[in-house]
């Protein structure tokens, strides 16, 4: 450990030697954290001042810890409840680069909007990364309204809603409009899984009457055409309200031309999609297990995925979730015959920076500032989450040192996420962290993981900051609108 100088407290941690990078670019530096801050990034040469611990970054990349827009933990679907508790949710993002986690408060069952948010926070008390939630309505009543703004004052401003799942979860567009009007009004977001419940269950029913309702059938059950069907019309209602509006998991290259064409039309929208529909594709569901791979909507065709895969490399998909879902093999096999009664959704939280890092960045050749972007900058931007997903002065302290050369095969045995199983089982990627830092804590090292208890912090979205829109600002095309705020945030910090 260095001496202090002067009397002044040694800063808690240097990183030295890697190249810093954020989303509006990167550069060599050392990076001071004290008091779980970013205090200051040094240029290289300058001399590092006293600290308690350095580590050394030589040969790799310094980025902001991961923000998971998308993760469904311990969450209860119908008959089926998701295996993992915050901590191990959260445990498991942490060896793979994420330091905030955006979880789901859907109301269940006569559950208000409000009390599935206090009864979410309350059962995420032992995350160990930080935690912010979306809101969700399943239906309008004469409540709601201000009920909505109730969870404005609470810092939830981001709000789901699913046009699929009749009998569960599912919103009608006429629910999905009143909750624009209100998200319009309080600088929100209204987050939507857009499939045409309609389209779904008639294609259900026609492959169900053909012997082909299996998981081994499961695209079929739900076609692309329902997934544009319900942007577009999701679409309509956000020009018509004015609510920003942010499309998760987005599957095909033409939902995601949608919302661009929207943009460009005035409209504040967003596209999300996720590791697993950039990187596998349908041929998997021919396999002996195609249950493992049941997600709604379901993985595409390989061109879908390849055209998917090169709107994220052209800058037009804002943002990587994981839709993380824990469930295991047994849960996955019960209902293998029939898709209409299965657990939907994939583990993915602990993989989404490897995964998505192999497939933009070393094989699809995407910058290193536009990953950046997509895997924490707008998550946090879109997320009115100021201190999360930029290395700055006055950011928090939660840093990914990543090797882009580090391999990592996935293996279902000795990962961390509450399942026996991976949609990647025995696939090796490459660029993997190396030393994760959340709230200022060494959490992983060449060690492995220190378990630094229940110390995530429930975080708030703020809608503005001294006047100025933070959260979904005018969307200005790609990555821009993210990177004017940013540069906002830095100049205020
Ligand atoms: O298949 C999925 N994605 N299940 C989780 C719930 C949802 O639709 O996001
Ligand atoms: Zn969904
Ligand atoms: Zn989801």
């Amino acid at each position: 450990m260095s001496e202090p100088i002067g009397g002044r407290e040694p800063y808690d941690l240097v990183i030295t030697g890697g190249r810093v990078v954020n989303a509006a670019g990167s550069r060599s530096g050392t990076v001071l954290v004290r008091d779980g801050r970013i205090t200051e990034i040094l240029d290289p040469g300058a001399p590092v001042p006293p600290h308690q611990r350095a580590i050394d970054a030589s040969d790799q990349l310094v980025i902001p810890g991961g923000v998971d827009p998308h993760c469904h933990v311990g969450q209860v679907l119908g008959e089926f409840s998701m295996l993992d508790n915050h901590a191990e949710a959260s445990i498991a993002a942490l060896w793979g680069g994420t330091t905030t986690i955006i979880d789901f408060a859907i109301p269940e069952p006569g559950q208000s909007p409000l009390q599935a948010v206090h009864e979410k926070r309350k059962s995420a008390q032992d995350t160990r990364t930080d935690l912010a939630l979306h809101g969700g309505v399943v239906a309008w009543d004469g409540t709601t309204h201000d009920q909505l703004l109730a969870l404005a004052d609470l810092g939830v401003l981001t709000v789901k809603m699913f046009t699929t799942y009749r009998d569960g979860v599912m919103a009608g567009f006429d629910t999905i409009e009143k909750v624009m009007r209100v998200m319009a009004d309080v600088g929100g977001v209204a987050i939507i899984h857009a499939e045409e419940n309609h389209l779904v269950e008639q294609a259900q029913s026609r492959e169900a009457a053909s012997g082909r309702g299996d998981s081994r059938h499961h695209g079929l059950t739900r076609p692309e055409s329902a997934e544009a069907a319900a942007v577009s019309r999701t679409l309509e209602l956000a020009a018509k309200t004015g609510s920003a509006v942010y499309f998760v998991h987005q599957t095909t290259p033409e939902v995601v031309d949608l919302v661009r064409a929207a943009n460009a039309k005035g409209v504040r929208a967003f596209s999300e999609t996720c590791p697993h529909y950039i990187t596998l594709n349908e041929s998997v569901y021919e396999s002996a297990t195609p249950e493992l791979f049941v997600c709604c909507p379901p993985l595409r065709s390989k061109v879908a995925m390849t055209g998917l895969r090169d709107r994220a490399l052209q800058g037009h998909i804002h943002t990587l979730g994981s839709d993380h879902c824990c469930y295991s093999r047994e849960q996955k096999a019960k209902y293998r015959q029939d898709v209409r009664s299965m657990p939907n959704g994939l583990p993915g939280v602990e993989h989404r920076l490897s995964v998505s890092f192999d497939t933009l960045v070393v094989r699809g050749g995407m910058s290193l500032e536009n990953f950046v972007a997509m895997f924490s900058t707008n998550p946090a931007i879109l997320n009115g989450l100021r201190t999360k997903g930029w290395l700055g002065a006055g950011a928090d302290a939660d840093i990914v040192v990543l090797d882009p050369k580090k391999r990592l095969t996935v293996n279902a045995g000795n990962h961390h996420m509450k399942t026996d199983y991976s949609p990647y089982e025995g696939i090796e990627f490459t660029g993997a962290a190396t030393t994760v830092i959340s709230g200022g804590r060494v959490v992983i090292d060449e060690r492995g993981f220190h378990d630094p208890g229940p110390v995530g912090r429930h975080l708030f979205a703020k809608a503005q900051l001294d006047g100025v829109p933070l959260l979904a600002a005018p969307h200005v095309g790609g990555t821009q609108t993210v990177l004017n705020a940013i540069d906002r945030l830095e100049q205020m910090a």
